[in-house]
């Protein structure tokens, strides 16, 4: 029965297709590239694929732009092949998330383009108009600094629309009923292509009120409930897991008190302060982060990662905090985007220090949630602040030495391989690594191997335990009677600590299940323990025989 719920213990491995491998020579990635890339994601022990937008778009948004909803782009290929890799990763046990981006279409979508043409057109009103310009309308940037305006002119109409992001992303009107159904039929096309569910694009602004006299927007959180409902009378075990970057006090809304909205969120407000504490060694706001977001229906999980496709937002820490992670990891201007954020990768960011890295990437694995990995992360991919905005972070996969990274066989990748310089792909790649057995990509598939085998962070009772030094962060997971404790030190020098578990009833052993650190408490269960600089330990409680012992059903 636990993994009925399979999303509470999933390792989501998030790729771009069009980065990914390309199979044509064309330069641009493809599905057929990715179906050949398969046995490496399930060599890798990932569990499931949230692919980023791959329908039709004119690609001015990376996809997040979609111009048809019902096809693949053909520089990708076509549904045949999606459907071919849907096949393929179900025959290795790796499920598929896509992104469902449904706040907007593209201004090249044929609703739009009929809805700006003909003011009685159907679709008229799947969109959001103003005869006159709204006095708000440079407020509400989602990009500033980038994006002039939320409301733009449409020259065939005459009349404004309104757009969250970039204006030729123009937002549907998602309080009229027939949007509304028509974005489950969205989401019943590819469920019944195979997909497990969707990454959601977008959520608070897909279910707030829009219109150009709304001062504060309503919020109708019932349309998650609906999405949820016909998801689940379709396909029982499919999801939803919100890209919804809010403040804590909002979290049960979206997941719904009876866990009857969405099973997932990712949860911004921990990355945020897990940055700080990379960045400070002060781990408190980290632990008030995690207890801001301990609450959660029983099917819900949060969704736990480091860096994503956008920047890192740091909007919501406080200025001190922000700053502090600035001056630690972006502390140039070119580095950083949008007045809020970092748009470096991660392994760059911690100026490729492999022991903090690690760090960062075990904290990933053990936080309450489900991990969530981005593709390259495994082999330390770098990025090239040559290239505009997010696209940084967003260059192709770096598979071999082989001209263009072995990516394409082609002269014109559709994003430059990073090359040269310590993140080139001369150097980083994953025929090297795969070879190596001290590599990262070695790592990496072992800490995997770690999560999926310790199923406590999924589903158990995180407790942070106190041990005196806000450098040092111990949680304390506890699920049917296991108990897994995993120590991070952020020092960057030795710390020597001591803490109480109280266990009752087992014998006072931590075994190492990454390395040979057993520990053994004193008579009061106190257990003493020296870290090395970013060390970190994973431990189960108990004597040698509850190595990996856990209930099964
Ligand atoms: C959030 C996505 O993550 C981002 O990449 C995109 O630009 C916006 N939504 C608009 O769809």
């Amino acid at each position: 029965m636990i993994n009925d719920l399979w999303y509470k213990n999933a390792v989501v491995y998030c790729l771009s297709v069009e980065t990914f491998m390309d199979s044509n020579g064309d330069g641009i990635g493809d599905f057929q590239g990715l179906q050949r890339r398969l046995d490496y994601l399930a060599g890798l022990g990932v569990t499931a694929i949230w692919l980023m937008p791959f329908q039709a778009s004119p690609g001015r948004d990376d996809g997040y732009d979609v111009s048809d909803y019902y096809n693949v782009d053909p520089r990708y290929g076509t549904l045949g092949d999606f459907v071919e890799f849907t096949h393929g990763a179900k025959q290795r046990g790796i499920r598929v998330l896509i992104d469902l981006v449904v706040n907007h279409t593209s201004d090249e979508h044929p609703w739009f383009k009929e809805a700006r043409a003909d003011k009685t057109s159907k679709y008229r009103d799947w969109y959001v108009w103003s005869r006159t310009k709204p006095k708000n309308a440079s407020e509400g940037m989602v990009f500033p600094g980038v994006q002039k305006s939320t409301w733009t002119r449409d020259t065939h109409s005459g009349e404004y629309y309104f757009h969250r992001f970039y204006d030729f992303q123009p937002d549907l009107n998602t309080a009229n009923p027939l949007v509304q159904a028509e974005i489950l039929k969205i989401m019943g096309f590819w469920i019944q292509l195979g997909v497990s569910g969707f990454r959601m694009d977008a959520v608070p602004f897909v279910i707030a009120e829009k219109g150009a006299d709304v001062k504060k927007p309503k919020e109708y959180f019932d349309m998650l409930r609906a999405f949820r409902e016909f998801l689940q009378w379709r396909k029982g075990d499919s999801i939803i897991l919100a890209e919804a970057n809010v403040v804590p006090r909002e979290n049960m809304q979206y997941f719904g008190h009876d866990g009857e909205r969405l099973q997932m969120m990712f949860n911004f407000h921990v990355n945020q302060s897990l940055f700080y504490a990379l960045a400070s060694a002060d781990t408190r706001p980290l632990a008030r982060a995690m207890r801001d977001t301990e609450k959660l229906p029983r099917t819900g999980q949060w969704g736990v990662f480091l860096r994503n496709h956008d920047e890192l937002d740091l909007g919501r820490l406080s200025k001190n905090e922000r700053e502090a992670v600035f001056s630690a990891f972006g502390p140039d201007e070119d580095m950083q985007l949008y007045d809020r954020g970092i748009r470096r990768r991660l392994a760059p960011m911690l100026g490729g220090d492999i022991r903090r890295l690690k760090l960062a990437y075990s904290l990933m694995y053990s936080l309450p949630g489900t991990p969530v990995l981005r593709y390259g992360d495994e082999i330390g991919m770098g990025d090239d602040l040559s290239l505009p905005e997010r696209n940084c972070a967003r260059t192709p996969m770096q598979w071999s030495n082989e001209p263009q990274g072995g990516f394409t066989k082609g002269q014109k990748p559709v994003l430059p391989l990073i090359s040269q310089g310590p993140y080139g792909y001369e150097n980083v790649n994953v025929a090297f690594q795969r070879r190596d057995s001290d590599s990262m990509l070695n790592w990496t598939e072992r800490m995997i191997r770690m999560r999926k085998e310790a199923p406590e962070i999924g589903w158990g009772t995180c407790t942070v335990i106190d041990c005196q030094d806000p450098g040092v962060l111990i949680m304390r997971y506890e699920w049917r009677e296991n108990v897994v404790v995993i120590i991070h030190n952020f020092h960057d020098k030795p710390v020597e600590i001591s803490f109480s578990l109280n266990n009752k009833g087992n014998p006072g052993m931590l075994i190492d299940i990454l390395d040979g650190h057993d520990s053994q408490a004193t008579g009061t269960y106190e257990h003493h323990i020296v870290l090395e600089p970013y060390g970190f330990r994973w431990y189960r409680a108990g004597g040698l025989d509850y190595l990996l012992k856990r209930s099964e059903v």
